[in-house]
């Protein structure tokens, strides 16, 4: 078979993957996948904003001070400090891009929104819908550039390694990949591969992401032979809308921002007794907040209160939000909206450094599916759109430096379906689909204890067993694709939770209630694991 070749192979058409493209179509061909649409990754999803230092009254140092306070101890002073000071040129790319970011009427000025954690106004934002922006934006000029090879509709299923193939080299080759329109299999060969892959969200029952946010990327790094750091770090935004019909509906931040308040049922304001931040504390104990009160008085939502600002206000900031809840029979000019948390973002991801590279030369992997060290346990609002552009520009500028180092690679083996037959059990994968995400929503949410994680250890080895065999036995879909990587991805987020015997950001456990004085990253090693 003819086995497509470029330069660089990127695996991911989020705000990572789309502009890591474009700086560097000018010098490289290149591939980009998406196993849906374009515009199907969480990017779409984002709605407050970009956290940047934009305004003359705020301060570089003020927003690493902010980012490392939400990262309860766990954020690396380097790459918090290189991600902030690069902010403002990146933000400008956008703009020169096309991106149209919000004025302030009747000026040339942007308006900054606040969020949870930031001391300054400081979030640049289209709209209420940032990210639809985005993909809007690059998406188009992806499309109409010469070097760039857009593949829709192709699931990666795994990396091609020379450690895999038993050569003398342990570099990144390729990737094998399945058309879910053709149902074919087949290899793109690279000489750079990069993960763009986002995050791993639908490992919970409830989450504000879209159905493909399975940590696809993350598992196959990991079965390449890469490491992944603070897997446990799963973050959960305090404020999804609560309907039975209205899947994945973020209210976002910025509503607080604005100044939203949460209250109890019967309308007392809560969050003073929990936070001196009131609800614009960083994300973890706004969560753990709600989730309490929940929990005290058995009701199923609170309630979110933005109806003190006169209508106008409400329309002109939070125009997609303000519709979208309408259509659901609530007006939140004149009423409060119920609300729930919901699983958000992965903070861990694959261990790179600051150029976006991983353990296997030749792999990159930039955005929410890394672990650069920017987040430690608690990512703050809005870093995860600028950890995305920052990391880009910076591999992109890492691999034109290198990019004639290595040669195209030579044709590789192609996927071997020969022992395998078609499934005729596909009620395997939508029945542990749905266990799965049960029991990490039940026993491995906002707080833990030592013995849920251990059970939820008990139902993920039963679990990968059973899909291991199946994979072994049956042709590959996209359905089965996607679970054996969630699954896989959810056993390194409870290994990594049940390692840290503390409490700190987004790991909360009944069991250790305190922050260990001295805060380590957890680590994973594929040969060290078992
Ligand atoms: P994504 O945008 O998730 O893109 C992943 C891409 O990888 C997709 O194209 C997908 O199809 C592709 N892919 C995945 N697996 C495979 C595979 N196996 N084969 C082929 N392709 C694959 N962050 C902020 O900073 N500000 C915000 O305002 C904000 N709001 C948010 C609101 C919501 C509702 C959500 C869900 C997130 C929000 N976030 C926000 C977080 C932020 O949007 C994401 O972290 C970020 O967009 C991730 O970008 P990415 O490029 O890494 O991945
Ligand atoms: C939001 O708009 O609340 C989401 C912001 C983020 O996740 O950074």
């Amino acid at each position: 078979m003819t086995q497509q070749v470029y330069d660089v192979l990127i695996i991911g058409t989020g705000a990572a993957g789309l502009s890591l493209a474009l700086e560097l179509a000018q010098h490289a061909n290149i591939a980009i996948l998406s196993k849906d649409s374009i515009d199907a990754g969480n990017t779409s999803y984002a709605q407050g904003g970009i956290s940047a230092v934009l305004s003359e009254d705020d301060s570089v140092e003020s927003h690493v001070e902010d980012t490392l306070i939400a990262g309860a101890g766990l954020c690396h002073r380097d790459v918090v400090e290189f991600t902030v000071a690069e902010g403002p040129e990146r933000i400008a790319w956008l703009i020169e891009q096309g991106m149209p970011f919000t004025q302030i009427p009747n000026t040339e000025q942007y308006h900054l929104t606040r969020e949870g954690g930031h001391s300054h106004r400081r979030v640049i934002h289209a709209e209420d819908a940032t990210g639809r922006a985005i993909v809007t934006t690059l998406s188009k000029k992806v499309r109409e550039h010469a070097n760039i090879t857009l593949l829709e509709n192709n699931i990666t299923i795994d990396l091609i390694t020379g450690k895999k193939l038993g050569l003398p080299t342990t570099r990144c080759l390729g990737a094998y990949i399945f058309n879910r329109e053709t149902m074919q299999t087949s290899v793109v060969r690279a000489r750079y591969v990069i993960l763009a892959t986002g995050g791993a969200g639908k490992a919970y029952l409830y989450t504000s992401n879209p159905d493909g946010a399975t940590g696809d990327g993350i598992a196959m790094a990991w079965r390449a032979g890469c490491r992944v750091a603070d897997m446990e770090f799963i973050q959960f935004h305090p404020t999804c809308f609560y309907h039975p019909d209205a899947k994945s509906f973020l209210i976002s931040e910025a509503v607080r921002g604005e100044g939203g308040q949460l209250l109890l049922p019967d309308g007392q304001r809560f969050m003073p007794q929990f936070d001196k931040r009131l609800e614009l504390a960083p994300r973890d104990i706004v969560a753990r907040a709600i989730d309490h009160e929940m929990k005290r008085l058995g009701c199923d939502y609170v309630f979110l209160d933005i109806s003190h600002k006169s209508a106008d206000f409400i329309v002109a900031h939070f125009p997609n939000i303000y519709q979208r809840c309408l259509e659901f029979g609530y007006d939140m000019t004149c009423e409060p909206i119920p609300v729930v948390p919901a699983a958000h973002y992965t903070c861990g991801g694959v261990l790179t450094n600051q150029f976006g590279q991983t353990d296997i030369e030749g792999l990159y992997a930039v955005g929410e599916a890394a672990s650069t060290g920017l987040h430690g346990a608690n990512r703050m609002a809005s870093n995860s759109l600028l950890e995305c552009l920052v990391f880009a520009h910076s591999a992109a500028n890492h691999i034109l430096q290198h990019l004639t180092d290595v040669p195209k690679p030579p044709h590789l083996p192609e996927w071997d379906e020969s022992l395998v037959i078609d499934s005729d059990e596909e009620v395997v994968v939508s029945h542990n689909w749905e266990e799965l995400r049960h029991f990490m929503w039940d026993y491995v949410g906002i707080v833990r204890t030592t013995k849920r994680l251990q059970r939820a250890k008990h139902r993920i080895d039963l679990l990968q067993k059973e899909i291991d065999e199946y994979y072994s036995n049956f042709r590959v879909s996209n359905d089965l694709i996607e679970l054996r990587n969630l699954t896989l991805v959810s056993d390194l987020i409870i290994c990594s939770a049940l390692l840290r015997k503390e409490s700190r950001g987004l790991h909360y456990t009944l069991d250790y209630l305190k922050t260990s004085p001295i805060a380590t990253n957890t680590i994973l090693t594929p040969d060290n694991y078992g």
